[in-house]
């Protein structure tokens, strides 16, 4: 990556690198942040099936909601746009959890944390990393996987992010699901959205909230709009193409060498001793 680069497109805040489209008055402001205790929360690590999760959530709520970009997304405007907002709030973010906005902890609101195998999200974040002007240049695959090792990719590292969360696993307001469930059975994990969110839904809906967020209805639905900043929940591209790839579980068999599978269990092992969760998560498909 050039230093040039990463000097134009991306500053820290806390430590954490973001891009500079999340101004840091705006990342200053966020802890004064109004939350509603109706406001539902979208947390991810990027590249974990973000979009993924809004659009199932747009579906299951029939009355009118307003999926909003990012929290942390914007300059200064951004805290009285959403201020403004008089509907239900849905609200996606990356923060890591000492981030996030202490009004939203204090009120107790719904949130739901998608976790994906982090190799797979390597790939991904890889390959968005190549094809996204707003991020900046990488050389090579190697390069990027120690880049994302160290935690020197947007958001931070992926371990960090992961365990700030973890420790609030027993919150009965937080909602952790796993990329690989919804892959392996949609129904199952719609279901259990639904009754989290208190929101009943016949099997006939759930069915048709499937159909309507599978990977190639998303990936043909996008092909087919024109490019919008609003219409996306990803705060790094208004392109939402470059969103939908491959949508698989264990893409990342075809990128990791045998020495930096080692590499990565190692670290892998070293930081989530003491996670369970981090048990939890599937490579195969
Ligand atoms: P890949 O790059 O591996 O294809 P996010 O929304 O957090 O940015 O995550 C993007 C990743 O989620 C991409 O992974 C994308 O293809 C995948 N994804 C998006 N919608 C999906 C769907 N309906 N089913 C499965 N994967 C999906």
């Amino acid at each position: 990556m050039s230093t040039q680069s990463q000097t134009v497109l991306i500053h820290r805040f806390n430590g954490i690198p973001f891009t500079t489209m999340s101004s840091p008055d705006l990342l200053k402001s966020l802890d004064a942040f109004d939350a509603r205790e109706d406001d539902v929360l979208l947390v991810s690590y990027p590249k974990s099936g973000t979009h993924w999760l809004a659009q199932i959530i747009m579906q299951i709520y029939t009355p009118k909601v307003t999926l909003t970009s990012p929290i942390e997304f914007g300059d200064i405007s951004r805290v009285e746009e959403l201020n403004n907002l008089s509907s239900k709030r849905i609200i996606p973010t990356h923060l890591d959890y000492n981030m996030l906005p202490s009004n939203f902890k204090v009120k107790q609101c719904k949130a739901f944390y998608i976790i994906r195998n982090p190799k797979d999200i390597a790939v991904s974040m890889f390959h968005y990393y190549r094809d996204n002007p707003n991020l900046p240049t990488i050389d090579s695959w190697t390069i990027f996987l120690e880049l994302f090792l160290r935690g020197d990719v947007v958001c931070g590292s992926w371990f960090d992010h992961f365990l700030s969360w973890e420790e609030h696993k027993n919150d009965r307001n937080i909602l952790f699901l796993f990329y690989e469930d919804m892959k392996k059975d949609l129904p199952k994990v719609v279901k259990k959205m639904s009754v989290f969110l208190g929101v009943n839904i016949s099997d006939n809906e759930i069915k048709e909230v499937c159909e309507k967020s599978s990977f190639t209805e998303m990936k043909s639905n996008v092909e087919k709009e024109k490019s919008d900043p609003n219409h996306t929940v990803c705060a790094l591209t208004s392109n939402r193409k470059l969103i939908f790839r491959k949508g698989a579980v264990g893409d990342w068999k075809n990128h990791f060498t045998p020495k930096e599978n080692k590499m990565f269990e190692e670290m892998f092992t070293k930081k989530m001793e003491l996670s369970e969760l981090a048990k939890r998560i599937i490579y195969e498909c």
